[in-house]
Formats: C-alpha cells, sequence, structure tokens
C-alpha cells in the first residue's frame, strides 16, 4: 500500500509537471449501458414500462434525489467528468441544449449486438428497448452537427471538433451475456458469442476514430457472477460452481475471456489507427480487489456480495420480484459500506475507485491521464 501510494503520486508529478492536465478535454462523449446512463433508460422506458430508478432512494448518496442514474449517487462517467472540469454529461433523449461539453448516449439494458437478435432466438420474453451500440452510434452522429456548428468542421469531417474529445465506450457485452445467463443458457452458449460481442464493440471505437475521436476509453467487463442478481439467478448446489470469493466460476470465467479477446483485439486497432490514443481501462480487477479485502475499503466481510437496496435478506439480499425502489425495498444504512447498490449496479463509493484507477492508474493501459503526455 506504502508503496504504492509513494508509485502513484511519482507518477502523477511526472505525468503533470507544473502544467495543468486537469482541465485538458474540451468535451467527453459516451455510449454505454446502465453502468453509466445519465437518464436514457428512465426517459426511453418509461412509456412502455414501469421504471423503478427514477424513485428514492436511487441518488441518496449525491445528487439527493433520483436523476435516473442506477446508483446511490455518481456513476463512473461522473467522476471522468469532474476530474476534467467538465459539468455532468446530459442524457442525450433529453434534448439539452447544451452539448458542446459532452453528451452521454449510454442507456441502461443496451446490448452490443442489435436487439433483434435476442428477440428472434427468444432469449428474452420481454421487448427490449431498441438501444444497442449501433443505435447510439446513429444518435451520435445525429446530433454532430449541434455539437460543433461550423460549416468548416463539416467540410472536414469535424476532425478538429473532437480532437480533445474523450470518448468512452462501454462497458458493452454485460447485458448481452446476462439475457443469455439468466435464459438459462449454459457456459458455451454464452462463451460462443463472445468473439462477435468483441468485434462489435471494436467497430464501433473504429467508427468512433474515423470520425475524428482521437482519446477512446475502451472498458472491459465486470466479474458478473460476483453480482447478487445472477448470484440469485443463477444459485446452484455445486460448491464447485463457486470460487474462492463465493463468485459464480462460469460466469466470470467468460467475462475474463470477453476481457482477454478485447486486450488482443484493442491491440490491433491500435497498430491499425496509431494516431489514436486507446485506453483499455479494467472493470474486473478493482471489484475482485474490493472483493479480496472488504474490510480495507470498509465493507464488512459477510456483506461483500449482498446487494445495499433490495429485499429477502438471505446470503445476496436480491429478490427479481421486489427490486430497490420498490413498495417496501430500501437501502441499507450506509451504501458506502456495500459494493453492489441494487443487486446489478455498484454504489457510488466503488464507481469512484473504479473511475479513479482508470483515469491515474492502476486499472487502466494505459491510465487516461497517460495518454494526454504522450
Ligand atoms: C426530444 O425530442 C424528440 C424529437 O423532437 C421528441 O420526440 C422527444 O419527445 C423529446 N424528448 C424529451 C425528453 O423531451
Ligand atoms: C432500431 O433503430 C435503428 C435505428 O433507428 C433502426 O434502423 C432499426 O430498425 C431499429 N430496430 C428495431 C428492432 O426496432
Ligand atoms: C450554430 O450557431 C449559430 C450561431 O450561434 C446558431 O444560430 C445556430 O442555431 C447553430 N446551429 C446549430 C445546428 O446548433
Ligand atoms: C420476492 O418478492 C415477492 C414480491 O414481494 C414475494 O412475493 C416473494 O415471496 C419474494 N421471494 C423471496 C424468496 O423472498
Amino acid at each position: 500500500m506504502q508503496l504504492k501510494l509513494v508509485f502513484s503520486i511519482a507518477f502523477l508529478f511526472c505525468l503533470t509537471g507544473v502544467s495543468s492536465t486537469s482541465h485538458y478535454f474540451t468535451s467527453i462523449f459516451s455510449l454505454g449501458d446502465s453502468f453509466i446512463d445519465t437518464g436514457n433508460f428512465v426517459i426511453m422506458a418509461t412509456p412502455v414500462a414501469p421504471v423503478w430508478n427514477d424513485k428514492p432512494p436511487y441518488g441518496m448518496t449525491f445528487f439527493g434525489h433520483p436523476t435516473g442514474r442506477m446508483s446511490d449517487g455518481r456513476v463512473i462517467i461522473d467522476f471522468i467528468t469532474e476530474e476534467f472540469g467538465l459539468p455532468f454529461l446530459p442524457a442525450s433523449l433529453a434534448n439539452s441544449s447544451s452539448v458542446s461539453q459532452g453528451v452521454n448516449f449510454a442507456v441502461g439494458g443496451a446490448p452490443v449486438t442489435g436487439i433483434d437478435f435476442f428477440e428472434r432466438n427468444k432469449i428474452v420474453r420481454f421487448k427490449l428497448l431498441n438501444n444497442s451500440l449501433d443505435v447510439q452510434l446513429g444518435w451520435f452522429e445525429e446530433l454532430k452537427p449541434a455539437i460543433c456548428n461550423t460549416t468548416e468542421e463539416e467540410a472536414n469531417g469535424f476532425k478538429n471538433c473532437f480532437s480533445k474529445s474523450l470518448f468512452i465506450v462501454g462497458e458493452f457485452g454485460v447485458n448481452d451475456y446476462n439475457f443469455m445467463w439468466t435464459a438459462g443458457k449454459t457456459e458455451n452458449e454464452v462463451d460462443s458469442l463472445v468473439p462477435q460481442v468483441v468485434k462489435k464493440i471494436v467497430l464501433g471505437v473504429e467508427r468512433l476514430i474515423k470520425q475524428g475521436a482521437v482519446y477512446v476509453v475502451v472498458p472491459g467487463n465486470p466479474p458478473t457472477g460476483c453480482s447478487p442478481a445472477l448470484l440469485t439467478a443463477r444459485v446452484s448446489t455445486g460448491r464447485m460452481d463457486y470460487d474462492g470469493l463465493g463468485c459464480l466460476r462460469a460466469v466470470n470465467r467468460v467475462a475474463m475471456r470477453h476481457n482477454t479477446l478485447l486486450r488482443a483485439a484493442i491491440g490491433s486497432l491500435r497498430g491499425e489507427h496509431p494516431q489514436a490514443k486507446i485506453v483499455l481501462a479494467d472493470f474486473y480487477r478493482p471489484i475482485i480487489r474490493v472483493l479480496r479485502d472488504p474490510d480495507r475499503f470498509g465493507i464488512a466481510a459477510g456483506e461483500a456480495l449482498k446487494a445495499c437496496c433490495g429485499a429477502g435478506a438471505g446470503a445476496y439480499n436480491w429478490n427479481g420480484s421486489a427490486t430497490c425502489a420498490m413498495p417496501g425495498v430500501v437501502a441499507c444504512k450506509d451504501p458506502s459500506a456495500a459494493v453492489s447498490w441494487d443487486g446489478v449496479h455498484y454504489t457510488e463509493a466503488i464507481n469512484r475507485y473504479i473511475a479513479k484507477g482508470w483515469i491515474y492508474g492502476p486499472y487502466a493501459d494505459p491510465p487516461i491521464l497517460a495518454t494526454i503526455r504522450y
């Protein structure tokens, strides 16, 4: 710990020198799902289905009221915009008039695969929102003239417009795999989806680079086998199905394979686009780090796999028919002492830890700050 602290302080000094990097980016654009959604899901889902994350206790820790974020407070992207002195990103579907400093296209539930795949193959029994990565990229492309707003920019393909913009693409994949897991698919069946999921992510990143994106953060998948929702949905009597942390081995194996393939694919993409600065962000290790040593993060050992806001008590405090903010379902007293906020999404405290790890290291290759100077 001591060593790491000294290292990261030294690292920062050498990165920042005397000049300030903190206001380097002029705008931030993000695509993804509920881990970084700042309101799109509520806007998109409200007309078609009951929505709960627009009700208390969502937002109890930071904003003091629900904002559409799926957390007790800020989500990862909020800590990134704060770091670079930019405003919180408006949800793209909110039609904000101020989009020049950034917009968030992420929507809860978004897969990378087009939704017709899951409907056609009867993997989900409910109507999915049409919000996959390609659709979000379409929203971005539609909004470009409003973001840049100069005829010269339009003529050069908006390339200068994005030269100091930070793009975040993901995480993607968690919903693709979760639709399969909750449909009772086997590890082999879920695993067979991994190469095409990774390929679609990389194609999406490339589509942005071709439109002038330079700085792109691509997060991998978290260990969803440790999430209260999947631990409940895929509960097993086989002790060998669980690892030493109590997480589902098969689910985490697929997440790890996704991350391995993503790393390789990003490596190739860097070769093809040497002018781009692509950050591979690790969403897996920070969670495992906390689960291995919960005491150090102020989390009681026996509570690390329990949702803060949920019902049913039990090992995971999660019941799919009584989730956070439904009548009678309340939050734990201190969300900062929990890993999982609502059984699927992380608490603000964990979101902060992840975001700092992506900005300063060690949970990114390279850390976001390191791309600014090199
Ligand atoms: C945003 O604008 C679109 C197109 O004009 C409209 O259909 C939609 O209702 C608006 N959304 C909100 C949240 O105001
Ligand atoms: C989703 O939206 C895209 C872009 O607007 C459209 O091309 C596609 O047909 C839609 N898919 C479904 C299943 O509605
Ligand atoms: C571009 O800027 C001008 C002048 O500020 C404004 O009148 C116009 O509406 C803007 N166009 C777009 C697409 O935002
Ligand atoms: C889950 O919640 C539903 C709705 O409140 C309730 O009927 C059911 O008994 C709960 N299940 C468990 C296992 O607690």
